[in-house]
């Protein structure tokens, strides 16, 4: 679980015995680094472009020669990281036949050296990663070492990149086999299981409510969801402490866990719960970052809170109609078990919220209808304190993942209105359905600084790209792990509308 293929190293010069070299060519013709000899002419012969992606392998005295596309050398158009990212990605795909190789990263402007080698870690554990699941024969071996060459001095910085890319490309790699495994091996207590272990890897105190527990603290909506299920659903907390008794401030992360979504009884298509196996993506990406957190050093004190069922059609499931108790005390009525993902994120962000941290960060596979507005390749951004999303929309730039800042409209709040209870689970059909989601879960929140990442569309890929694979993508550990590390406090909560300052 969560382990890198491949093995990363830098030196100063490739090492003699590497079956490939790969050096970064800008859209300008000129070779990064040393230029290994390449002139403009050859390249532009060679119909090269240098844009970012792009890669042409050269024979030359017993080993290959790789040249990497590398974009504009200021990255004007992407980001000077972002190309970065992709032109490593694009540079590990083309030599996955190797087993050995190495890459220039020297020559780099515009990246400082213990950032460029973080970043090419986090791009070469991305692109190479593979579900190692049920394949009776294994692809053909990956990359198992490859070389960053940097420039002689500060290579002590060098290294501090790389266990941090590499602490976070395991993070990613840990995410995205959770969301890649099948539901039926990844229930909610093998779940659990595996974030205890994962915890005590990594420092981290774990403790797991079994379904007695959930019932005595009263987690309504997690109970609500999980009656049709024959798999018991359990609640995982995880801490991270940096300093004991120290004077830090803490972030709480609330992850869904649904293990598996067939809709309940407001089932959903075949063709709707084929990808259903990853509709806890939230709780993986929580569980991910925190075990990042101690190799990253991170200076703030972390909670996880995931809840985690089966959503199922059983005999005793939750009917629509139905009407429960959420743990903070407020009524909701069930009118479609299909959006089950908030009734179970009530009750996670309730526990977060009565801590009183700093600041809440939710991430949840949530709504199809962000997958409508945004797609597959942005995270919808709602939250209650425009300063909190400031940041964590920061981090997501800095991890080079897309996120979009969506509102959360009081005027909407009406919508998710009940004839019986507080509110009802669903709004109207059709309007605005990513954002009563965010409403709902915002009376949760109490008055703690929140973020809610509706990664519905990222979460999955259905083609390879760069660093990302097909199937579970790990989106969202990256932002994770860039918030915490950066985190700044944002002062006094400010309940004030996201996105006012563009109107
Ligand atoms: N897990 C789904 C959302 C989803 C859809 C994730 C597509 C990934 C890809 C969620 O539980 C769900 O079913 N939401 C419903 C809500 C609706 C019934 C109000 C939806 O979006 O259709
Ligand atoms: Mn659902
Ligand atoms: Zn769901």
């Amino acid at each position: 679980m969560g382990a890198m293929n491949v093995q990363l190293r830098s030196a100063t010069t490739p090492p003699a015995d590497v079956e490939a070299v790969g050096r970064f060519v800008f859209e300008s013709l000129e070779v990064a680094g040393d230029g290994g000899g390449f002139d403009r002419e050859s390249l532009s012969r060679r119909g090269f472009s240098g844009k970012v992606g792009e890669t042409a392998i050269l024979d030359r005295d017993g080993h290959l020669e790789v040249l990497v596309g590398a974009g504009e050398r200021d990255g004007a158009s992407d980001g000077v990281e972002t190309c970065l990212r992709h032109a490593t990605a694009a540079f590990a795909r083309a030599v996955s036949g190797c087993s050995r190789a190495a890459l220039d990263l020297s020559g780099l402007s515009g990246v400082e050296g213990s950032r460029a080698a973080q970043l090419a870690a986090e791009a070469v554990a991305g692109a190479t990663y593979r579900y190692q699941g049920y394949r009776s024969a294994q692809e053909p071996s990956a990359l198992a070492e490859v070389t960053f060459v940097v420039a002689g001095p500060g290579s002590g910085d060098t290294e501090r990149g790389l266990e941090r890319g590499t602490a976070v490309g395991e993070a990613v790699a840990l995410a995205r086999d959770l969301g890649n495994m099948p539901a039926g091996d990844l229930t909610p207590s093998r779940m659990a299981e595996i974030a205890v272990e994962q915890a005590e890897r990594a420092g981290l105190e774990a403790t797991v409510f079994d379904e007695g527990r959930i019932a005595e603290e009263r987690l309504g909506g997690l109970l609500a969801v999980a009656r049709g299920s024959a798999e018991p659903p359990r609640l995982v907390v995880l801490r991270y402490d940096p300093e004991p008794g120290a004077d830090l401030p803490t972030v709480a992360l609330v992850g869904k866990g649904i293990t598996f979504d067939s809709g309940g009884l407001s089932l959903k298509t075949g063709e709707g719960m084929m990808a259903m196996k990853s509709d806890m993506s939230g709780a993986a990406a929580v569980v991910a970052a925190l075990t990042a957190c101690r190799a990253l050093g991170v200076r703030v004190r972390v909670a996880g809170f995931t809840p985690l069922t089966e959503n199922m059609p059983g005999g005793r499931a939750t009917k629509p109609g139905d009407v429960f108790v959420a743990r903070n005390g407020k009524s909701i009525e069930v009118l479609n078990t299909d959006a089950e993902g908030r009734l179970v994120l009530s009750d996670g962000l309730s526990l977060a919220a009565e801590e009183g941290p700093d600041a809440i960060v939710d991430l949840a596979t949530l709504t199809g209808a962000c997958v409508v507005a945004l797609g597959r390749k942005m995270a919808g951004v709602m939250g209650n304190d425009s300063r909190l999303v400031r940041a964590v929309l920061r981090a997501g730039r800095a991890a080079g993942e897309a996120l979009w800042p969506l509102p959360l409209p009081d005027a909407y709040r009406s919508d998710i209105d009940s004839e019986v209870a507080d509110m009802k689970n669903i709004g109207k059909p059709g309007n605005a359905g990513a954002l009563v989601a965010g409403l709902l879960l915002k009376e949760f929140v109490g008055d703690r600084p929140w973020v809610h990442l509706d990664i519905a569309g990222p979460a999955r890929a259905e083609e390879d790209a760069y660093d990302v694979r097909k199937g579970s993508t790990g989106f969202a550990v990256r932002t994770l792990c860039e918030l915490l590390t950066r985190y700044e406090p944002i002062g006094a909560p400010a309940d004030d509308h996201v996105g006012e300052e563009l109107w």
